[in-house]
Parts: structure tokens; C-alpha cells; sequence
């Protein structure tokens, strides 16, 4: 995993509890931190971290990726504001997530691995998000969603119909706009 999503992480940490927090994770996770954002450290380091925190929090992983992945939009928003500003809508932006947002990404932070997902949208206006990626991960996906339908004052709720991580072969979510 690239240095920015453990930076990202960092500084959603910071604004919500403080530099004292992310030095106890980092402390209890037995990591070092100093992650620099081209730099390329091993997934077990972020999944230690997400462990660490769901621990204190008594929360679950999810819903601790889910925390962070909206917590992170913003900041997103902040470092990268043109990737943002082509866009009329939520669902444009999450729409642009294959084709123009991680191509991007995969410019900025050469060998960057960001998952491909499956997009169909219905005719009842809800997106059927498939996502099918080793790290099992589609919390963040949805945390990702949920922060940038906000960040575009929309209400979305998003249905995980199956999860690679409850043993189905690929995730999809619905996302349902209100
Ligand atoms: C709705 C929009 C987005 C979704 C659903 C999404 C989803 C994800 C997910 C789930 C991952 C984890 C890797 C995996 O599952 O294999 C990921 C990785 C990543 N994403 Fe996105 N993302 C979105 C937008 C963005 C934006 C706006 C940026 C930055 C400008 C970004 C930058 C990255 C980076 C740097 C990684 C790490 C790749 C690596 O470490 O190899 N993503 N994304």
C-alpha cells in the first residue's frame, strides 16, 4: 500500500482525536510510522493499524475502514482539488473512479495498485458498485462513496448485496441515492 493512504489515515486521525492517538496506535500496532507518500509499505501494516483502532474503539475493522475512507474525502478534496472540480454530482465523480480518478493516482504514485470496480446503473437511479480486489477492502470503497456523496451535499445509502470478506467470490454494493 502507497505512503498517502497511511498519510491520509494519519491526518484523519489527527483532526478527529488528536497527535497523541496516532502515537498510541502506531505504539501498540508496533509500527514505526514516518510513512513517506511515494513510498510502498506492506498492507499487514495498514490492516495493524485498522486492527489497533476497531480494539480501542470496540468496533469492528469495517466499520473502522468505513470511518476513515469518509473521513478521508475531504482531505482528498484539499490535496487534490482539480480531480474534484469537473464534476456535477456524486454519482459523476464515483462514475469517474475507473477511467479518470485512479488513472491519475496511478500517475502520481508510480506502482500504485487502486482496484478496477464494475459499474451498472439502474433504472430506478441506484449503482450497482462491483469490487473484487485481494485486499478485501470494500469498506473503504464504501467509506470512499458515502465521504464524496457528502462532500456533493447528497444522501446516498449503500447495501452490500454480497462481500468478499462473508466468502462471495466479489463485492457489490448498491448505492441508493435519497
Ligand atoms: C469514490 C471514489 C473512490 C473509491 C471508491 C476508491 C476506492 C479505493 C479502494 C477500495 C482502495 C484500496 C485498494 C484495494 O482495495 O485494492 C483504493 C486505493 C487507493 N486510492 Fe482510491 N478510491 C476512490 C477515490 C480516490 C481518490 C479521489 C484518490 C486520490 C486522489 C484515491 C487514491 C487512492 C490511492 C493512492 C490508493 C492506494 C493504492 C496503493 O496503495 O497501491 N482514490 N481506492
Amino acid at each position: 500500500m502507497k505512503g498517502v493512504v497511511f498519510n491520509l489515515l494519519e491526518e484523519a486521525v489527527l483532526r478527529e482525536f488528536g497527535a497523541d492517538t496516532w502515537d498510541e496506535l502506531l505504539d501498540e500496532a508496533n509500527l514505526r510510522g514516518a510513512y513517506t507518500s511515494l513510498g510502498n509499505y506492506s498492507d499487514d501494516e495498514i490492516v495493524a493499524l485498522v486492527t489497533t483502532a476497531a480494539a480501542k474503539l470496540n468496533l469492528t475493522n469495517g466499520e473502522v475502514l468505513r470511518w476513515f475512507g469518509e473521513r478521508a474525502m475531504p482531505i482528498l478534496k484539499e490535496k487534490y482539488p482539480t480531480l474534484f472540480q469537473n464534476h456535477a454530482s456524486a454519482r459523476n465523480f464515483i462514475l469517474s473512479v475507473n477511467s479518470i480518478i485512479h488513472p491519475e493516482v496511478r500517475k502520481l504514485y508510480s506502482g500504485a495498485s487502486c482496484p478496477f470496480f464494475h459499474f451498472r446503473e439502474a433504472d430506478n437511479g441506484s449503482v450497482m458498485m462491483g469490487y473484487e480486489s485481494s485486499r478485501k477492502m470494500c469498506d473503504l470503497a464504501h467509506g470512499f462513496v458515502k465521504g464524496a456523496s457528502k462532500l456533493f451535499c447528497e444522501e446516498v445509502e449503500i447495501d452490500h448485496k454480497t462481500c468478499m470478506n462473508h466468502g462471495a467470490d466479489k463485492c457489490l454494493m448498491e448505492i441508493t441515492w435519497h
